[in-house]
């Protein structure tokens, strides 16, 4: 891919504060793309700086997906500053304390549907509207492989993934002729705030790795790259579906 693929793109990431959604965005910007990023957590403050650091511009705007508010407003905040949008990434992500299915209570489900499945969904509603009026743009959703297959004691987040991945064949179909691919992508086990629980403790470590084929969790910047492939034009026939990425581990 040339470095100079999304040069005066505009890209907006969900949940770029940290992990997955910080090495997409320092990728999209290595290649000369503006970002934008709306999340809850400070932190992506620094992201931004690290994308300055590169020579390139990014802003970052307070943002809770669950509110449907919110994110009309930071992306009518990304077109205000950056004068449109091009490609969307939305990415934010919680996951639920382990817990087997009948101790699940119904805080632990809404907390997760609400951030990993309506937050996905108020997203696309409103880049869509957007994307629309222009005729093109690109939208990647990250699913994850609890979208394709089940894990134990996971049940919320097996739930909202599996449904980022409906809600990414719906809108795929949907809005491919109106020049709108909208894509998603299933990571398995990757190195970040949100399995540093698993990773920091040894017997745990030992068994999600196991279930990689490659022995070890991906970096970030691993899962970047098919979010970048998806977002540019040599994807231009791909719509409606799911990308996984996870060494292979669902191919078992
Ligand atoms: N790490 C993995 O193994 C893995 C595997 C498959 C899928 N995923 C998915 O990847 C995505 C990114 O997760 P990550 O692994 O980089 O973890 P992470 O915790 O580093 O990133 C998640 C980001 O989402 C933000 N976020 C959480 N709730 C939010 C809200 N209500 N509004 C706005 N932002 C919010 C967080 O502040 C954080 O910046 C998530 O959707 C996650 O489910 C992760």
């Amino acid at each position: 891919m040339s470095l100079k693929d999304f040069e005066n793109r505009v890209v907006l990431i969900t949940g770029g504060a940290t992990g997955i959604g910080r090495a997409t965005a320092l990728a999209f910007a290595k290649r000369g793309a503006k970002v934008v990023i709306g999340d809850v957590n400070e932190q992506a403050k620094e992201t931004v700086e690290m994308i300055k650091q590169e020579g390139a511009e990014a802003l970052f705007k307070k943002t809770d997906v669950t509110s449907s508010s919110d994110v009309k407003s930071l992306i009518d905040f990304t077109v205000e500053q950056f004068g449109g949008l091009d490609h969307a990434f939305n990415n934010a992500g919680v996951l639920p304390p382990t817990k087997d299915f009948a101790d699940m209570t119904e805080e632990d489900f809404d907390f997760v549907v609400n951030v990993d499945l309506k937050g996905v969904f108020y997203a696309m509603k409103h880049e869509l509207a957007y994307f629309t009026t222009k005729g093109k743009g690109t939208i990647v959703n990250t699913a994850s492989i609890a979208g394709i297959i089940a894990d134990p004691g996971m049940a919320p987040y097996v739930a909202a993934k599996h449904g980022v991945v409906g809600l990414t064949k719906a809108a795929g179909i949907e809005y491919i002729a109106k020049g709108i691919r909208v894509n998603a992508i299933a990571p398995g086990l990757v190195e970040t705030n949100m399995t540093k629980g698993w990773l920091e403790d040894e017997e745990m470590k030992k068994v999600v790795t196991a279930n990689t084929p490659i022995g070890r969790p991906a970096r970030p910047e691993e899962i970047a790259g098919m979010v970048l492939f998806l977002s540019s034009d040599a994807a231009s026939y791909a719509a409606g579906q799911t990308f996984i990425v996870d060494a292979g581990q669902t191919a078992h």
